[in-house]
């Protein structure tokens, strides 16, 4: 274990948690607020294939659980929760917003004042501590009324809605918000279309020409949101935002090699849009193998050039391992949504995902190269399982390691010359899982008591890494 002395870390560095309103909110219908995806996503068997985009219905059905619904209720125990991270000393908070508590149904004529003034609470809330609120304005996160009137982001009426919500909440939050970011984990359009942008797919669809034409329509926004917060508040630093984790190729065969590399390819492809402003030369063969055409319009590429971010946020969980050697491909690791060949040199969580610190520093290094603007890494973390002792404690020193191992990697990164602004792991407070739906799969520092069939008192109890993260902040880096 290397030890991390705290001189890597800037003295601003932005240490803190990051949460997502769909995963921690609930209150799913309250003061006004319209369903959104994951209020249709179920617990259970159902919810991976939902979330690829067969949907069987904009409305909840009878007999299913939908874990968001009440998530974890953070929308009514806020002020607890930030004062908890205020004691561990969250210098930022990452949180997103949710479209359809402001825009009910996503129209202009919905906006909802209710939806904006709980945030002007939060971040009064997160001022009071000196916390600085960093914040995405889609976070797996579409007004349903959008896909059942519009189809969500196939079509291009989505870009101006999209504009004037984030106008909207700019405008609001001006004297609040200095850092943005717009579309979390933007790749993930390309995995799970439905989570990443309410895509919904019949029988005989062209699935890709679909998924690029939304992504095309996703960047378009993203791009004019970035130009429109620059222009209400010249100080806004807006960021992209990447389901980050490079590929490794499984040998040195270079067909190997060149899968590695169009793998990688596959995500870079939204941040090489969003950080420099045109689509990058790869695509054009891409587009023409697939049979996929965009449709553009004659402003776009003037668009894409004037709302290049300012900083790339990316989330960091595992490495990935690709091979073009059919019996390696058999050997896929279970649960990770990126679909990666299992890597012998590594272990794995619970739910099969590939845990690789290494795999941290390399994947920094190769984004600062590529695109040498500042990092923000604002999602990192394990979910595994955590058992209260009978005396009601839990240690999770396990969690702990996790953490040591990849935050002396982040130090390793800064070493190299890699300029990264903040850390914010994910789920500093226990909240539902994404991809599973499960309270199961726990991230926290902050315990939070309700299982995965909804009960419990939602309770908050401090886990052992509460003291250990607490104390990384106070000494800007410490990890021992
Ligand atoms: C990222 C998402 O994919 O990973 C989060 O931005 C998500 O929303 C996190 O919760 C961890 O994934 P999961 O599936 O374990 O919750």
């Amino acid at each position: 274990m290397k030890a991390t002395n705290t001189n890597q870390f800037p003295k601003d560095f932005l240490w803190g948690g990051a949460i997502a309103a769909n995963q921690a909110e609930g209150a799913y219908l309250e003061a006004g607020k319209g369903l959104t995806i994951v209020d249709l996503l179920p617990a259970g068997e159902n919810r991976r294939s939902i979330m690829k985009g067969n949907v069987p219905s904009l409305k909840p059905l009878d007999g299913e659980f939908y874990p968001s619904h009440e998530a974890i209720d953070f929308y009514h125990r806020y002020k607890e929760d930030v004062a908890l991270f205020a004691e561990m000393g969250f210098k930022a908070l990452r949180i997103s917003l949710s479209w359809a508590r402001i825009f009910p149904n996503g129209e202009e004529s919905s906006l909802n004042e209710a939806g904006l003034q709980f945030y002007d609470d939060l971040f009064d809330e997160l001022k009071k501590y000196q916390i600085e609120p960093v914040v995405t304005l889609a976070h797996f996160d579409v007004p349903v009324e959008l896909i059942e009137k519009y189809g969500s982001w196939r079509n291009r009426k989505l870009v101006s809605l999209f504009e004037l919500y984030a106008k909207t909440v700019f405008t609001r939050y001006k004297d609040k918000v200095k850092y943005w970011l717009t579309f979390n984990e933007i790749n993930m359009l390309l995995h799970l279309p439905f989570l990443g942008a309410g895509l919904v797919f019949k029988e005989g669809d062209h699935r890709k020409q679909i998924q690029y034409q939304a992504a095309h329509h996703q960047l378009l926004a993203s791009a004019l949101a970035v130009k429109a917060a620059h222009d209400i508040s010249p100080d806004a630093k807006i960021g992209c935002m990447l389901a980050a984790g490079s590929f490794y190729p499984y040998t040195c065969n270079p067909d190997d090699v060149y899968k590695a590399m169009e793998k990688d390819r596959e995500s870079y492809f939204f941040i090489d849009v969003q950080s420099r402003g045109q689509y990058p030369a790869y695509a054009h063969r891409f587009f023409k193998d697939h049979g996929i055409t965009i449709e553009m319009e004659l402003n776009d590429k003037e668009i894409l050039k004037e709302g290049t971010v300012d900083y790339i946020g990316f989330s960091y969980y595992s490495s990935r391992t690709t091979s073009t050697d059919p019996e390696v491909i058999k050997k896929m690791t279970s649960g990770n949504v990126f679909g990666s060949v299992s890597n012998p040199y590594v272990p794995k969580s619970e739910w099969g995902w590939t845990i690789d610190p290494k795999g941290f520093r390399i994947t920094a290094n190769q984004l600062y190269d590529r695109y040498q603007k500042p990092l923000f890494v604002v999602e990192n973390g394990l979910g595994a399982v955590d058992e209260l002792t009978p005396g009601g404690e839990i240690n999770d020193d396990y969690r702990i390691d996790y953490f040591r191992q990849h935050i002396a990697e982040m130090a390793e990164a800064i070493e190299d010359g890699v300029e990264i602004l903040g850390y914010t792991s994910w789920g500093p407070i226990d909240l539902i899982s994404a991809s599973s739906g499960e309270m199961k799969k726990r991230y926290g520092y902050i315990y939070v008591d309700k299982d995965n069939e909804g009960n419990g008192t939602l309770k908050r109890i401090k886990k052992k890494s509460f003291s250990w993260y607490k104390k990384v902040i106070e000494s800007n880096g410490d990890i021992r």
